[in-house]
């Protein structure tokens, strides 16, 4: 069958740029290629710039951690593994266990009790992982996940797991081949720091092998109450509505701090409410329905405006890191709830305000 025009995966489409995989051994569900949405509706809060969100939500699970997980997991059943394990805010599990099954392994997933969004929860359990709830953080978690996978044949699969900022840089690549040049900023949430690392490791590739002739300065926001890097400590107990986020001690603690120096970037914090605004805001205005982390990017991006960075004429990026879908308690928390009617039309024209 001629596949001519079917994207085939990021690890099939950037194969030259990435690890070797073999062939009959690549686990898909043909991640990647996302849309690279043009803002039309915000100018009266970012003003003359050309901002664009790279919508990752439309990922096969939901999230960016698709583009690492085919590519770890791909390696890891390469490699013979029978099992892997991650510790997670909720997304990387959820992809974690969508790519094992895929592979027929098993997915060992920890997540901090009670603290990750329903639909994450749900798309482990759903996928087959075998699910703990740690009755404490996510840097608790992952501190564990690691002392296992030194002492038992399972794979990490969290960003520590090389491969998978590897599979990762792919969207700064798709961010270049879509625009035809990089942008002036890239702005991103930061958690474990994993993906600004990685985006940054894709613009540098591209660059070097002559794609582009720039490189954006990188700019990377961190929830107020779990903002480690910008605090210059780690935060025993992180807090924000963001729970994605909700990280304390960063595995890319350092990388993000070299990719901020190299790219002329900052890393910076917002807080719950200026998170929460972008969310409705992005939703309300634009038609794109991201999870409260994700937010945390244009509304770094609000804060750039307010403080006199963006010129006329700049290109913004902003990454969209998953879907809003996820966490529906988080957008009902916030939402008015629909008004409950009889079917008749004297009451429902009345309420519509027609
Ligand atoms: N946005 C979302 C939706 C995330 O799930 C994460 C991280 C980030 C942003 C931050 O990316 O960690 O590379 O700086 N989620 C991880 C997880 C920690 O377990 O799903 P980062």
């Amino acid at each position: 069958m001629d596949r001519k025009g079917l994207w085939l995966g990021i690890v099939r489409e950037f194969r030259e740029h990435l690890p070797p995989v073999r062939e009959d051994g690549v686990v898909t569900l043909l991640e990647g290629n996302t849309p690279l949405v043009e803002a039309e509706n915000l100018a009266d809060v970012v003003g003359s710039i050309r901002l664009l969100f790279k919508f990752e939500g439309l990922n096969p699970t939901g999230s960016f951690k698709d583009r690492g997980m085919t590519l770890a997991v791909s390696k890891a059943k390469e490699e013979g593994a029978q099992a892997v394990i991650c510790a997670s805010t909720g997304n990387t599990s959820a992809s974690a266990a969508a790519y094992a099954s895929r592979a027929g392994i098993k997915a060992y997933v920890l997540v901090p009790e009670g603290s990750i969004a329903l639909g994450k929860l749900l798309q482990a359990i759903m996928h087959g992982a075998v699910v703990l709830e740690v009755r404490g953080s996510f840097d608790d978690a992952l501190n564990i996940v690691k002392e296992i996978t030194s002492n038992y044949p399972v794979t990490m699969v969290n960003s520590l797991n090389p491969y998978r900022l590897e599979g990762q840089k792919t969207a700064a690549f798709e961010v270049c081949e879509h625009l035809g040049y990089a942008p002036t900023y890239h702005c991103l949430p930061v958690g474990n720091a994993g993906n600004i690392t990685a985006y940054w490791m894709g613009y540098k590739e591209y660059r070097e092998k002559g794609y582009v002739s720039s490189l954006p300065r990188m700019m990377g926001f961190q929830a107020e109450g779990a903002a480690p890097i910008v605090r210059g400590e780690a935060v025993e107990e992180p807090k924000t509505v963001a729970s994605a986020i909700r990280i304390g001690n960063p595995a890319s603690w350092k990388p993000a701090l070299r990719v901020k120096e190299e790219s002329g970037g900052r890393i910076e914090m917002v807080s719950d409410e200026e998170i929460l605004h972008a969310y409705r805001l992005v939703a309300s205005r634009e038609g794109i329905f991201c999870e409260p982390a994700s937010a945390a990017s244009l509304a770094g991006l609000i804060k750039m405006k307010k403080e006199g960075l963006l010129k006329d004429g700049d290109t913004v990026v902003c990454t969209l890191t998953g879907h809003g879908l996820k966490d529906p308690d988080t957008a009902m928390s916030i939402s008015v709830k629909p008004r409950k009617v009889d079917p008749s039309m004297k009451e429902i024209v009345e309420a519509l305000g027609l």
